[in-house]
């Protein structure tokens, strides 16, 4: 439990919200659930303001009364960003009441949102005028447009329409003096010198909180083509996907590798998932098509001569709309599957495409050094080189977070990840930020001179450390 809030403090910011933007006790739970189950959040108070004029004069208040704030959208995050783990003394400001889609304007692809809304919302305001969103995360149903930003977040559509700070146009936040950023530009070109919008995505709430953003539109395409294709290997993998997009250009919205060991958690933790397959392989991509029906359908075509010449072993096409969302979840249920089988270490590298074959063999290989029964699911988002490694322990052998064993040992792992990564180019973190549990490993990894201007920038921004304090920096 972090330190009592004083009377004080929960007089000043109830005048502020009113006892309905109040939670605290027990009902302030959910703000503090590690989706992994890793980490357990310590707050006393979570503030759900309504409007952007009540975030401001909530962060005046914490200023002044000395509070950090840790700003909260779903609690999604997979690095700890969203709670605080020690005891120092903060409020959760949570976006859930300011949801709104302000604008939507189809003639100039572009849509402006509160911070709160859930990005599935926002995706369906869109198709309602006939375009789409770039972004796509399996929790699209809970995640909300703020978190989304304010973590950069990745997911199954980057290889396409980019990350989260790619589609954003223009922010609103408020910054750590109370003051508004007002910089909704809803132009695509905007060459205005330093370019805060891209400042504050990523930025993980330690700069401000962004309260609305306007997000760039994509054509809503006639239709989609959903294929599970079995290959030899990962750079087989690559190999396809070069050819396809060689063949029929950008189309290729999402482009995912699953191994044996993914598939069959998937199969063993889902309920109801049917096998796609009758033969088992070791390697398999999910690729989603989202272009016109009659080049599906030429790509339907050319997927059967690949098959042809083998640079496929097999191929299931989805037939209805079911039968895609089966395949999809085989994909997207992976954060949970893994979790339910005991990951003890999970990693969000990234490597540039021509290293993705050696980063996996490498891994795979370090890791059988270090205990051959060790079991690692490689999976992700092939066609941008972002593979998530999750080890469990050996077959029979239950995960226990709290043994001090299984931490040394879940160190040196990720130590291992790491290293090959950057050795190959790489990145410690590709989509998933630093939040509070990657620290360590951006101070070892990240360039020095980058890290001082990080560092720098900060304390610009927020001198009195109340953004998200302990997120990003140790402090
Ligand atoms: C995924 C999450 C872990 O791709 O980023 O499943
Ligand atoms: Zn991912």
């Amino acid at each position: 439990m972090s330190k009592a809030l004083s009377e004080n403090a929960l007089t000043r910011l109830t005048d502020i919200v009113g006892p309905s933007g109040i939670v605290s006790g027990d009902a302030t739970r959910r703000y503090l659930d590690d989706p992994r189950g890793k980490h357990h959040g310590q707050t006393g108070l979570v503030v759900k303001p309504e409007y952007t004029e009540q975030v401001a004069q909530i962060v005046t208040a914490c200023g002044e009364l000395g509070l950090g704030i840790v700003p909260f959208g779903a609690g999604s995050g997979g690095v700890a960003g969203h709670m605080s783990l020690d005891d120092r003394p903060v409020v959760t400001l949570s976006l859930e009441r300011m949801a709104a889609i302000r604008q939507v304007d189809a003639r100039s692809n572009v849509i402006v949102v509160e911070a709160g809304a859930i990005l599935a919302d926002v995706q369906r305001a869109a198709e309602a005028v006939g375009r789409k969103v770039g972004l796509r995360l399996a929790s699209e149903e809970s995640c909300t447009i703020g978190g989304n930003l304010a973590t950069n977040a990745g997911g199954v559509n980057v290889l396409r329409y980019g990350s989260a700070r790619d589609q954003c146009l223009g922010i609103e936040a408020v910054m750590p003096d109370g003051s508004v950023l007002s910089d909704i530009a809803t132009v695509r070109k905007n060459n205005t010198g330093y370019d805060l919008r891209h400042l504050m995505s990523g930025s993980e709430g330690t700069l401000g909180i962004i309260t609305a953003a306007a997000l760039t539109l994509f054509p809503s395409t006639e239709k989609g083509l959903t294929a599970l294709c079995a290959v030899p290997s990962p750079d087989a993998a690559l190999d396809l996907l070069h050819a396809l997009t060689a063949q029929f250009g950008t189309v290729v919205t999402a482009f995912e590798l699953l191994s044996r060991l993914g598939l069959s958690l998937a199969l063993k933790h889902i309920p109801d998932l049917p096998d796609p397959m009758e033969e088992k392989h070791d390697w398999y991509v999910l690729l989603q098509v989202d272009s016109a029906a009659a080049i599906c359908e030429l790509i339907e075509q050319w997927l059967g001569e690949a098959f042809e010449t083998g640079l496929i072993q097999d191929a299931v096409l989805a037939s209805s709309q079911k039968q895609a969302d089966a395949l999809w979840k085989l994909r997207e249920a992976a954060y949970e599957y893994n979790r339910l089988e005991g990951a003890f270490v999970t990693s969000d590298t990234a490597v540039p495409l021509s290293g993705i074959g050696t980063f996996i063999d490498e891994v795979a290989a370090g890791i059988a050094r270090v205990d051959p029964a060790l079991r690692a699911n490689f999976y992700g988002h092939v066609g941008d080189g972002n593979i998530h490694v999750n080890i469990f322990p050996p077959e029979g052998t239950a995960s226990n977070r709290q043994d001090p064993g299984q931490q040394a040992l879940a160190r040196r792992l990720s130590d291992l990840i790491n290293e090959v990564s950057v050795t190959l180019g790489g990145t410690i973190s590709a989509e998933h930020g630093i939040g509070r549990s990657r620290i360590a490993d951006h101070e070892r990894f990240a360039d020095p001179t980058k890290r001082r201007i990080q560092q720098a920038i900060k304390q610009a921004v927020d001198p009195r450390g109340v953004m998200n304090p302990g997120a990003l920096f140790r402090d």
